[in-house]
């Protein structure tokens, strides 16, 4: 590189919903073990990297599209984008000078894993713009010690985790599934929503419930089988924590979705539908009625379609000048 030579990078990485979440009792080390099919659906994070910055550290830039409230986003070491750039450049023995864009759609604190979509690209895109080209146990690795659904947003498609989320099993996932998501306009705590799950199950089984019968219906490629065994153990604790998320499913569920749930730890809510058509329906119908019951609220949900399995992060730009 020459000096004055400045390289940026983009790249983008998919928001992911749980087909399956099966969670455990409470481990000795503040995790619960789960069993889960994670699923990567077509709503993008994209993170730019820049080189020929100098400075102490990554320096962050975040915006969002319409629908995502940046005011909980942090700036500083808290945001997983500064801490994958930090952990990256100790491992390498490198400065982490850097900067780095991030234009979000996926909802903040949603459910979504929207923030581990953003670590994963940091990843991708400073093993790139670094020339580090690790490889894809050490990418996972990192990416692990990040936080438990990073390795999967570095995968994407579909796959089985199991562990804390972090040891993943790709599923052969030949389909295109139809989805309506609908977001909330406050976002809901991880942390907090497990702790209501030890709360209101506090004899959990040690062992999560197994993700299989979800597993052979997305092998089936049967829209109205996956609907049948689609399953998340937080669901309840999401429910308890935001009451209007119980009506928000059957909402969507009376509009024509073959199955609503609350994604991950929420209060995202995901809608299966049978085809396209019909998710462009539900989706129709679902904003028509949020509109109605949110008429005086300016953060009124967002409504999208979606198709799964969307890729895992991937490079969509590279500029040099
Ligand atoms: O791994 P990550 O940092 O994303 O997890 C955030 C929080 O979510 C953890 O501190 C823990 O409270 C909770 N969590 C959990 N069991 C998991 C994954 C996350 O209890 N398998």
């Amino acid at each position: 590189m020459t000096a004055g030579d400045v390289r940026t990078l983009t790249v983008r990485a998919a928001a992911k919903i749980n087909l399956h979440l099966g969670v455990g009792a409470v481990r000795a080390d503040g995790y619960h073990p789960i069993d889960t099919v994670f699923h990567a659906v077509s709503l993008f994070d994209d993170v730019s990297a820049r080189s020929g910055t100098e400075g102490a550290g990554p320096v962050l830039d975040v915006e969002g599209s319409d629908h995502v409230d940046l005011t909980e986003v942090p700036l500083d070491s808290r945001n997983l984008v500064h801490a994958a750039a930090t952990r990256l450049a100790r491992e390498e023995r490198r400065s982490p000078d850097v900067r780095i864009g991030v234009h979000k759609s996926i909802p903040v604190a949603g459910g979504l894993a929207g923030g581990s979509a953003d670590a994963a690209a940091t990843l991708v895109a400073l093993d790139r713009l670094w020339g580090l080209e690790l490889e894809d146990q050490d990418l996972l690795r990192v990416a692990a010690e990040l936080g438990s659904d990073v390795p999967f947003a570095l995968l994407g498609g579909t796959a089985r985790g199991t562990g804390r989320g972090d040891v993943l099993q790709r599923v052969d996932d030949r389909s295109t599934w139809w989805w309506v998501l609908v977001t909330s306009p406050q976002g809901l705590s991880t942390p907090a929503v497990y702790r209501r799950f030890d709360e209101l199950f506090p004899t959990a089984p040690a062992r999560p419930t197994s993700g299989d019968a979800v597993e052979r219906a997305v092998h089936s490629g049967d829209p109205v089988r996956l609907a049948r065994v689609l399953h998340n153990d937080l669901e309840p604790a999401a429910f308890d924590l935001r009451p209007g998320l119980a009506d928000l499913v059957s909402r969507g569920e009376a509009a024509g979705a073959l199955k609503g749930m609350v994604s991950g730890s929420g209060p995202t809510c995901a809608f299966l539908c049978a085809d396209a058509e019909a998710a462009r329906a539900v989706c129709a119908e679902l904003r028509e009625t949020e509109r109605e019951r949110s008429a005086a609220d300016a953060r009124r949900r967002t409504v999208l379609v979606t198709t799964g399995p969307a890729p895992g992060v991937h490079q969509v730009a590279y500029e040099r000048r």
